[in-house]
């Protein structure tokens, strides 16, 4: 980072599913930053550890609940943190993913929950946490928020796992995210999204790589020009650059990160 630049200090930043993988590399560098964290996730075990190391490295975070599929949840996480810290500057939604569609199958082998789950935790999530936090953002006139969509998102997706509800939920969320950055920018609060590639994060998503064989996955690489997967680091860079005061002139713009591929 720039000595000055990029800086969020005191501001109250609030990320989904950031006990570990993306969502935790970003509140490290948010932290890092100045900014105060809430760490917020389902798996609170990682979700203290992420704080505790933020803590160690002299940041301000603490934990809380929300899962992102669930109004209740994510209405009484953000409660939670106003009530604590008084108020959300920047929400950065990142929880999401392929749950409860963890098979390769084609369209007729999808079931309605299966379907609905992944939906839920990528497009309504996104829903919920926007209406939540977007009025107290207009009454303050100022507020980012920030999207983590996927390539899958921008085109298609080409994992082995969960491919037909995840590429039109997170492609949706992009649709949400410049529907709101309409609707918000007279209140000067910045949307946008960022769309990652192939990354190694999380040890479910190295988990679901490493069942592909040595010559799926040298196949894969060879399909993005970087030759590699990204790391959590360089999406999270890509987050705080949206969720900036450099960035107050970007809105309802996605920014692509994976190494490329969207030129092959
Ligand atoms: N890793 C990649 O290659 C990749 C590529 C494109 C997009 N993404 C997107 O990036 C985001 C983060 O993914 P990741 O790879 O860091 O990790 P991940 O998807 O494995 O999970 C990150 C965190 O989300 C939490 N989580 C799971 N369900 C949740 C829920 N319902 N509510 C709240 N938290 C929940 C998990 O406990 C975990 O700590 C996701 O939206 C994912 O779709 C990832």
């Amino acid at each position: 980072m720039v000595a000055g630049m990029f800086r969020f200090d005191g501001k109250v930043v609030v990320i989904t599913g950031a006990a570990a993988g993306i969502g935790a590399a970003a509140a490290k560098m948010f932290s890092d930053q100045g900014a105060v964290v809430a760490v917020t996730d389902v798996n609170m075990e990682l979700a203290e550890k992420t704080v505790s190391e933020i803590a160690a490295a002299g940041g301000k975070a603490k934990a809380y609940y929300c899962d992102v599929s669930s109004r209740e949840s994510v209405d009484s996480m953000i409660d939670e943190v106003t009530a604590d810290f008084g108020t959300v500057d920047v929400m950065v939604d990142n929880a999401g993913g392929t749950h409860g569609a963890v098979h390769s199958g084609n369209i007729e082998e999808y079931t309605d929950e299966e379907f609905d789950g992944v939906v839920k935790r990528n497009l309504y999530g996104a829903f919920y946490l926007c209406r939540k936090v977007i009025p107290m953002m207009k009454e303050k006139r100022a507020g980012k928020i920030v999207i983590v969509s996927s390539g899958a998102g921008r085109t298609t997706s080409r994992s082995e796992f969960g491919r037909i509800p995840y590429a039109p939920s997170k492609a949706a969320q992009l649709g949400l995210m410049r529907q709101l950055a309409l609707e918000c920018a007279p209140f000067n609060i910045q949307i946008n999204g960022v769309a990652p590639g192939l990354i190694k994060s999380t040890q479910y998503i190295e988990d679901n790589w490493n069942t592909n064989t040595p010559e799926q996955k040298e196949a894969t690489l060879k399909k993005i020009p970087a030759g590699r997967r990204g790391t959590s680091e360089e999406i999270a860079a890509g987050i705080l650059f949206m969720a900036s005061e450099e960035a107050s002139y970007v809105t309802g713009h996605c920014l692509d990160i994976n190494g490329g591929s969207l030129m092959m």
